[in-house]
């Protein structure tokens, strides 16, 4: 799939969210390192509390049907200012992939690419616990 198409299925997603709160709705598309693609929106609650964000619907869909290996993410907003993963999701996706690479869509269509390393720096990670 080509980095475009990544992103027009994280757009996709949009439609998808349930933001009765915020009124916000972002996408996220996954990609696998075998090319399969999960995606995921948010999904807010009236506790506030419980809403998942659409990186971590992505990343949950994917684990619990027996993927753990990803190369890229897309994630969009519609709003014309970048939609970065929050700090919670940059923690869940190193979890299972540091290398990951992070392509952010704003509305115009317009994209920049980062590295979850640059987004989550010095991260706790298993080996930190493997070095008890
Ligand atoms: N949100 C995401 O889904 N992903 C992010 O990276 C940032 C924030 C959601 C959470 C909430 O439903 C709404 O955006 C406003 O914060």
């Amino acid at each position: 799939m080509t980095r475009q198409e990544l992103c027009q299925k994280a757009v996709e997603m949009l439609s998808r969210a349930y933001v009765p709160y915020s009124h916000f709705p972002v996408g996220a598309a996954l990609e696998c390192s075998d090319g399969t693609v999960f995606t995921g929106c948010n999904v807010e609650n009236a506790a506030y509390g419980p809403s998942n964000c659409a990186e971590r619907t992505a990343v949950f869909k994917a684990v619990s049907e027996g993927y753990r290996s990803f190369r890229r993410i897309a994630i969009t907003a519609d709003s014309d200012a970048f939609c970065p993963p929050c700090g919670v999701c940059r923690q869940v996706l190193q979890e299972f992939a540091p290398d990951l690479e992070v392509i952010l869509v704003n509305r115009r269509g317009e994209t920049k690419r980062l590295t979850l390393r640059e987004l989550l720096p010095y991260s706790f990670g298993s080996s930190n616990l493997e070095e008890k």
